[in-house]
């Protein structure tokens, strides 16, 4: 299970490093604890055990479970320059990692926010606007979501690569 959440960190980085050069640079509003990989590992791991084999499956796709509309809300990243408007676009990139893995990070900075009001914005945070998402992150979290969740952050934290930086 958590050699998924790895695999998908070393991955990811490597994808972050190549889109903070091209990127526009967004301008989180408070900058408390941003949205690091293993944040977004372990939302991966909560959401569908960071799955990749899975596919679309009636309204989501990937293994972040990704919508049409979350997608959109992300700026419709694509794979290999393919066309937002193309009507595979959004499948294309939330079944791949890499593509879905910019998609989330996208949506989450813009979404940013304080959803449980611990005056923190903490990848619990993250992990109820991917949930819930961007315009109503403060309620509840399904239960096996939340244990997945925590359970992946105690991990990632006792394995050291936790650095909240
Ligand atoms: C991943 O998803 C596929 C397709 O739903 C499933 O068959 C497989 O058992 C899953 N693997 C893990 C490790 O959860
Ligand atoms: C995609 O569709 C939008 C809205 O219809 C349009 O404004 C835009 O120019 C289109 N983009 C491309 C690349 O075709
Ligand atoms: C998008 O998906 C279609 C249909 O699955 C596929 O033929 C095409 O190669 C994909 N495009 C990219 C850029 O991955």
């Amino acid at each position: 299970m958590i050699s998924y959440v790895i695999f998908f960190i070393v991955s990811f980085t490597i994808s972050l490093l190549d889109c903070k050069a091209a990127g526009p640079t967004s301008n989180p509003v408070v900058k408390v604890q941003p949205n690091t990989n293993w944040c977004l590992g372990c939302i991966c791991e909560a959401i569908s055990n960071c799955n990749r084999t899975l596919k679309c499956d009636g309204d989501v796709c990937g293994l972040f479970r990704i919508t049409w509309p979350y997608w959109a809300d992300s700026g419709k990243p694509t794979v290999n320059n393919e066309d937002k408007n193309s009507t595979t676009a959004y499948a294309n990139c939330s079944n791949n990692e890499v593509c879905a893995g910019t998609a989330v990070s996208n949506y989450l900075k813009k979404f940013s926010q304080d959803c449980n009001k611990d005056g923190v914005i903490d990848c619990y945070d993250y992990a109820a606007i991917h949930y819930r998402g961007g315009y109503g992150c403060s309620g509840p979290l399904n239960n096996e979501y939340f244990n997945k969740f925590t359970t992946c952050e105690k991990h990632i934290q006792t394995l050291g690569t936790g650095t909240r930086t």
